[in-house]
């Protein structure tokens, strides 16, 4: 039998999905699991999006250009006119969801063996996705007493072999939204060594405190190093319509990005139908959604805070936090959970930690909380995973 590839072996699990047997399992028990683990939101898909895909009058189901539909092309150099970047439209891909912009991104600028550096921890699909195009993921710590903040001096952590910084912001799946300051050290320590910054800016509105940052899009000096993730999927609750973008000045990232989506036909039709109505949606469609956010991250951090040997710091911005719990390994409690636990027929689904670090051996007392259920479901999420926690500590 031929040998299995190192690269695809290289690639780890979603941390984030690797549970779901279990959770099904659960379910079928009669349980029902209070999904934290996912990044998948509740909040209603907007109306206009879903009539298009009802109102689809096409004979054919077609492939689209390999760059976008122009109607979905035009709303998103719109939307960006609209955040103050103005851009050209060979400056936008149309991407099959923001992961495809990652891949397309790193895949056109860097080589097996380079290196990019990354405030850990971070998305885990980064660490899977480098895996596979052989990239080297070298971490830079965060940590959870300040909030996870960046650091002022990014000069340890430069070697030969680094080519890029990757930086999410508001961050998944920390919460934090850096500053400018923050920001600042990391475009001159790009521009001081010639590096490219990739800055994954998909949840650019969900910001809590303080007004919403402007995208590094709007900084002259990151002129052509600047490759930006974008994603219509937690904007709009649009995640399985799968379609985002990468944005960039940089003609020859374009040009392979262009070249990779080639290869790859076109992004789903449908999804790019969806999108291109959010032209339609109201200048302050954001604001509700921001609110109800805001609301719920107050509940789920209040909650945490309260629980007798759990750290968490209150996130400023997407709708992710880390918590460290009072437990020997996450994974073995995250799994406690659907497989032995259950308050009033209910349990908590959560992401372990461990694979949200591209560091060895971090984030085994973590896990990753999503909060996109309503408030109510919150709570009770959150008290299923207060006994959770002293039935496991106890069993
Ligand atoms: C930080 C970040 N980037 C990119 C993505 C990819 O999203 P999608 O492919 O649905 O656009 C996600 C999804 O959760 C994310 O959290």
């Amino acid at each position: 039998m031929p040998t299995l590839s190192a690269r695809g072996l290289a690639v780890p699990p979603s941390p984030i999905r690797k549970l779901v047997p279990l959770a099904d399992a659960a379910k079928a028990r009669g349980v029902k699991v209070f999904h934290l683990n996912i990044g998948q939101p509740d909040i209603e898909t907007p109306a206009v999006m879903r009539d298009a895909l009802r109102s689809f009058d096409e004979k054919v189901v077609a492939y689209s250009p390999s760059g976008g539909t122009d109607a979905l092309r035009r709303t998103l150099l719109d939307y960006y006119a609209g955040i103050g970047v103005p851009l050209s439209p060979d400056q936008l891909l149309v991407t099959t969801g923001g992961s495809e912009a990652i891949h397309f991104g790193m895949a056109a600028a860097m080589d097996p063996g380079d290196v990019i550096l990354v405030p850990d921890p971070m998305y885990a699909n980064y660490i899977s996705l480098a895996a596979v195009l052989g990239v080297t993921i070298v971490p830079v710590p965060t940590k959870v007493e300040d909030g996870y903040r960046l650091p002022l001096d990014w000069e340890p952590y430069l070697t030969p072999k680094v080519k890029g910084v990757l930086l999410c912001n508001p961050s998944n799946p920390t919460g934090a939204v850096y500053s400018a300051d923050e920001l600042q050290a990391v475009v001159d320590f790009v521009i001081r060594h010639d590096l490219y910054l990739f800055a994954d800016e998909v949840y650019r509105e969900f910001v809590y405190e303080g007004p919403l940052p402007p995208s590094l899009l709007t900084v002259p000096a990151l002129g052509d190093r600047l490759v930006v993730v974008d994603s219509l999927s937690k904007r709009y609750s649009l995640c399985g319509a799968r379609v985002g973008c990468l944005v960039t000045r940089n003609a020859g990232i374009a040009a392979g990005a262009m070249r990779l989506a080639q290869a790859r036909l076109s992004p789903p039709l449908f999804a790019q139908l969806l999108g291109s109505k959010a032209t339609a949606l109201a200048a302050d469609y954001f604001d509700e959604t921001r609110e109800t956010y805001r609301r719920r991250r107050d509940i789920v951090v209040d909650a945490l805070q309260a629980m007798p040997g759990v750290v968490v710091a209150r996130p400023e911005g997407a709708f992710y936090c880390m918590a460290r719990l009072p437990v020997d390994d996450a994974e073995a409690f995250a799994r406690f959970m659907l497989e032995s636990f259950s308050h009033e027929g209910h349990t908590t689904m959560v992401a372990p930690g461990g694979g949200f670090y591209a560091q060895e051996g971090r984030g085994r007392d973590e896990v990753r909380i999503a909060y996109v259920l309503d408030e109510g479901e919150l709570r009770q999420a959150m008290e299923c995973l207060r006994l959770g926690l002293e039935a496991y500590n106890n069993r």
